[in-house]
């Protein structure tokens, strides 16, 4: 059955969510699930905006159906090819062969790379800021690469003021029938999985986003219309802004977070403690976690989060604790920088982990290291209480505000 979504009078929302599957693009835990959005408009001509994933295939193709009542679809705009979104194309094209798919040439040379399908027979080819009318609408394209793939491009409708934004302002999370963001708590349900989305998704790219948000800004926006999660027609600016801070690496909040991998518990005993002295120096915002039970998804989008790190695991192998490894690794792929850190090793016999740590931090941009390094042997001693006060001391001075 279909469940097609009115958003203007002649602009329908055509996605479907799934809630089935574990992890998007494989890897990240989507307990929320995720909404695979595309969008059609009905104008002279249609106009369908991106695709959905096979997954929710069925009802998508059952809610365009409904929404052209018979009409034909006369144009597809592909703005990013990742195939949670360019995988029902082929089927969009077999039951409307006559549709014009409108990209760039880098959209046109990953559809050849997907498909099969004579795409150059239906190729509209657009350059940055080409536009296309098709009756009241027209259509402006907005090349914005490596958000999140070099092809990607947002259109912008100059008649009703909507941004269909690709992957930028995207969220994990499927949706529960309301579809614009200012019927949701968005601040309170969805901001942690929106800021996981994007540090996860995007993260890396943060020149390019500010580009994109450089170019969307001279643009009279009214809704922003994305590919994954609700729609936003109020408070813009607060989303807008957030993406400005994510995109240039400062700290969205001053705070202290604390993450650590621990074997028998005498790394987690020491943080623990930790956390109680930097909360007897007045710090409020303090936040532990497990490396080894928090999927390092979210671990690397607390990091964007947070002003003020440290990180504590025991020597394994003579290397790093592997979840603690893993997360080093991952926050250098997403180009983390700009925070202070402090770090703790702990080893029973041949400490080592404390200085590779240092070292994986040391390769990433700005992170600046506020206390020397704490060596654990076994377990915390009394004699180092001194020097744990004074990284609590540390770490108080750097959420000062
Ligand atoms: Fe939602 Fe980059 O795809």
């Amino acid at each position: 059955m279909n469940n097609v979504r009115r958003i203007t009078d002649d602009v329908f929302y055509v996605g479907a969510s799934d809630r089935r599957l574990s992890l998007f693009e494989n890897i990240y835990p989507i307990e929320r699930g995720v909404s695979y959005n595309s969008y059609l408009v009905l104008d002279e001509k249609t106009v369908l905006l991106d695709t959905t994933d096979h997954s929710v295939s069925r009802e998508f193709l059952e809610n365009v159906e409904t929404v052209l009542a018979g009409r034909p679809l006369d144009y597809l705009v592909v703005n990013h090819m990742e195939p949670d979104h360019c995988a029902t194309i082929a089927e969009i094209v077999l039951r409307y062969p006559d549709v014009k798919i409108v990209g760039n040439q880098k959209t046109f040379q990953m559809i050849r790379q997907f498909y099969t399908f004579d795409v150059d027979e239906r190729a509209h080819l657009v350059k940055d800021g080409d536009t296309l009318t098709t009756g009241k609408h027209t259509f402006a394209f907005v090349f914005a690469p490596m958000v999140h793939w070099p092809e990607v491009m947002v259109t912008f409708d100059t008649f009703n003021g909507i941004l269909f934004s690709a992957d930028a302002f995207g969220t994990f999370g499927a949706l529960a029938g309301n579809l614009f963001a200012d019927e949701l708590d968005f601040e309170g349900e969805w901001l942690d999985d929106a800021r996981r989305y994007y540090i996860n998704i995007v993260g890396k790219y943060g020149v390019q986003v500010m580009n994109t948000l450089k170019k969307a800004a001279t643009l009279p926006i009214k809704m922003i219309l994305p590919l994954h999660g609700p729609v936003w027609r109020e408070n813009i600016e607060w989303f807008i802004s957030k993406y400005q801070t994510w995109a240039s690496y400062v700290p969205e909040e001053k705070g202290v977070l604390v993450v650590y991998s621990s074997i028998y518990g005498n790394t987690a005993n020491a943080v623990d403690l930790l956390a109680s002295m930097t909360a007897e120096k007045g710090v409020k915002n303090i936040h532990v976690y497990d490396a080894s039970k928090t999927d390092v998804s979210v671990l690397v989008s607390e990091c964007f989060r947070y002003s003020t790190i440290v990180f504590a695991s025991p020597t394994y192998n003579a290397e790093i604790f592997p979840k603690m490894e893993m997360l080093l690794i991952e926050l250098k792929a997403h180009a983390f920088q700009n925070r202070d850190a402090v770090v703790i090793e702990n080893g029973s016999w041949a400490l080592s982990a404390g200085r590779k740590m240092t070292e994986m931090l040391s390769s990433m941009k700005d992170i600046r290291i506020i206390a020397p390094l704490l060596s654990i042997k076994s377990s915390l001693k009394v004699e180092q209480l001194e020097d744990m006060e004074k990284i609590a001391s540390a770490l108080a001075e750097s959420v000062r505000e």
